[in-house]
């Protein structure tokens, strides 16, 4: 796909989720943010890049971590989510944070050898050529600094993964034409070696997400993420149509309180060379 479309799907598409986004994933989430954080082991005083920050789920903590002497600048492509993180900042003083738009693959606005952290959680997916923003965290580490990255696993192991076809059968070009291709197999470990990282770890991580009801689920898939900007569009009938083939899609997972449906992550770590 032409990478011009798919940066302004994910820029607006993602614009367009951000008030649905915690309410739909935040519990789903927790766990994969958890031990991405736990591998992180950010320190007090350093100095942390979040790439694909959201509205901050990741770097919120990572802040609290590296404390008041420490600097952590979180940038993500969609300028709505940058205004809803800075707004959170604002409101509950977090001083240490800078949040500036910019797409994950290229960090041309960051200086080489700043940070002893790089962190990307649940954001590679979404582009195009990971192995661009692989080059530039080697790039804007510190000698020996750490990286950590978490995505989605194997299409097979997530079971709300339905929401792509179904989507892209009602639209002209795919949302996520790559989204599970990171999380199969050891495709992330082996990029970031190939990238030129050292001493790369890699954990998978199966799990089950929550979600309270239908509507929960359908607010999560459709109007919380990443085929946001396509819901947007659809007209009433489309909506219904697609939504009805979603919660058919994910009926294996209902249970007497909502439902439970399959997900898996990978998480990896790995150090840029001394
Ligand atoms: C699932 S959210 C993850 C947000 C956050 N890291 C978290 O763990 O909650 C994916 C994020 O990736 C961002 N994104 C998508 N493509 C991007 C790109 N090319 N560069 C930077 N951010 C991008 C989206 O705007 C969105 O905020």
């Amino acid at each position: 796909m032409h990478s011009q479309l798919q940066r302004r799907i994910q820029r607006y598409g993602w614009d367009k989720a951000v008030n649905n986004y915690e309410d739909g994933w935040r519990d789903s989430l927790a766990l994969v943010q958890k031990c991405l954080l736990k591998t992180a082991n950010a320190r007090h005083g350093e100095t942390v890049l979040d790439l694909a920050c959201g509205t901050g789920l990741v770097s919120f903590p990572l802040a609290d971590a590296i404390g008041p002497e420490g600097r952590l600048i979180a940038t993500d492509i969609s300028e709505k989510m940058i205004e809803e993180l800075e707004c959170v900042a604002h409101a509950i003083r977090v001083a240490n944070i800078e949040a500036k738009r910019a797409d994950g693959e290229t960090l041309d606005i960051i200086d080489d050898q700043m940070f002893d952290l790089v962190t990307c959680a649940l954001g590679l997916m979404y582009f195009l050529e990971p192995m661009n923003t692989f080059r530039q965290s080697l790039r804007v580490l510190k000698p020996g600094g750490r990286a950590v990255f978490a995505v989605w696993g194997a299409r097979k192991n997530c079971g709300w993964a339905d929401i792509f076809p179904i989507v892209d059968a009602r639209v002209k070009s795919e949302v996520c034409p790559m989204f599970f291709r990171m999380g199969t197999g050891n495709v992330l470990a082996n990029e970031l070696k190939e990238a030129g990282f050292e001493n790369v770890k890699e954990e998978r991580i199966s799990t089950v997400l929550p979600f309270a009801n239908d509507e929960n689920a359908l607010t999560a898939a459709f109007a919380g993420g990443p085929v946001a900007l396509a819901y947007g569009r659809f007209d009433d009938a489309t909506r219904k149509s697609a939504e009805a083939e979603y919660l058919a899609s994910i009926a294996d997972f209902k249970k007497a309180s909502g439902y439970e449906i399959p997900g898996e992550f990978v998480v990896c770590s790995a150090n840029a060379p001394e």
